[in-house]
């Protein structure tokens, strides 16, 4: 595990005000960094450490990539910085990485900025000789993320906006349940997103028994499992998402407990937001 300063090299502005996407120059953590692997960075000394799962890495160029959604003080202020500056610190690779083996068919499910994140694991799945096929989602075509990169690579990549603007009118859970009835060559499912979007992927998945993982984004403080923040429950025992996770079998998973956890602070961080804003 490495910290250290990083400098952004590239910054895109995915849906201007909501979504960016950086590529930060770390050539420790872009050698080691395999999918499902997150890390945890602040913008300064006294900053929130946000952690964020890694959507891509290139060891070669000695970078990784990181998407995220402005959604508080603390993105806010990460939303500032531009290319050149660099980040206060950059601690990962963290958790444990995805479980990739050849299976057959996976499908790999993603809503909102989980898409970014399940890239990096749907590149691992097809590197790995599956049959990749990746399910994304958004409220609109204009909110859609990563699907270029996602057909770059992808065996399929099948599209849902609930507004119909582009692909199936409706959620994601539509098509993979349509696509469930009818494939019975599908080994995994994984989804990554909103918390409601995977507890139903979740649903969705069980009656077919088909195995199902989801990647958890519960609160983090020191992500090494010393500070308990992201307990979460799984087939009724404690785990820490940060170092047994963040990736847990679907069908275990607590969610009503995870929303309640992820709700706990949300008063003081919208003071604090606000605050930032004035
Ligand atoms: Fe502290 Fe996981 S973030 S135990």
């Amino acid at each position: 595990m490495q910290q250290t300063p990083c400098t952004i090299v590239k910054k895109e502005r995915l849906i201007p005000g909501q979504t960016s996407k950086l590529v930060i120059s770390c050539p420790h953590i872009a050698k080691k960094a395999q999918p499902g692997n997150f890390v945890i960075l602040r913008v300064s000394a006294q900053g929130e450490r946000i952690p964020l799962t890694i959507a891509d890495a290139d060891p070669e160029a000695g970078t990784i990539t990181m998407v995220y959604l402005v959604m508080g003080k603390s993105t806010a202020h990460l939303e500032t910085l531009e290319e050149g500056d660099a980040l206060h610190d950059l601690c990962g690779p963290l958790g444990q990485a995805t479980h990739i083996e050849q299976v057959g068919t996976v499908i790999c499910v993603g809503g909102g900025t989980g898409i970014a994140a399940m890239h990096h694991i749907a590149k691992g799945h097809q590197r790995a000789g599956n049959h990749t096929v990746a399910i994304i989602g958004a409220r609109s075509k204009n909110l859609l993320l990563f699907e270029h990169e996602l057909k770059s690579f992808c065996d399929e990549v099948l599209i849902a906006t609930d507004d119909g603007s582009y692909g199936h009118k409706g959620f994601v859970t539509q098509v993979l349940e349509e696509r469930l009835k009818t494939d019975k060559t599908v080994k995994e499912v994984v989804a990554i997103g909103p918390v409601p979007m995977m507890e139903a992927v979740s649903k969705t998945t069980k009656p077919f028994g088909v195995k199902t993982t989801v990647s958890l984004n519960s609160i983090m403080v020191d992500g090494i499992g010393m500070c308990g923040a992201c307990r979460v429950s799984v087939g009724g025992q404690v785990k820490f998402a940060c170092v047994d996770g963040p990736e847990f079998d679907g069908h275990q998973v607590d969610f009503g407990e995870l929303r309640q956890r992820l709700a706990a602070f949300k008063p003081q961080e919208a003071l604090s937001f606000e605050a930032f804003k004035e």
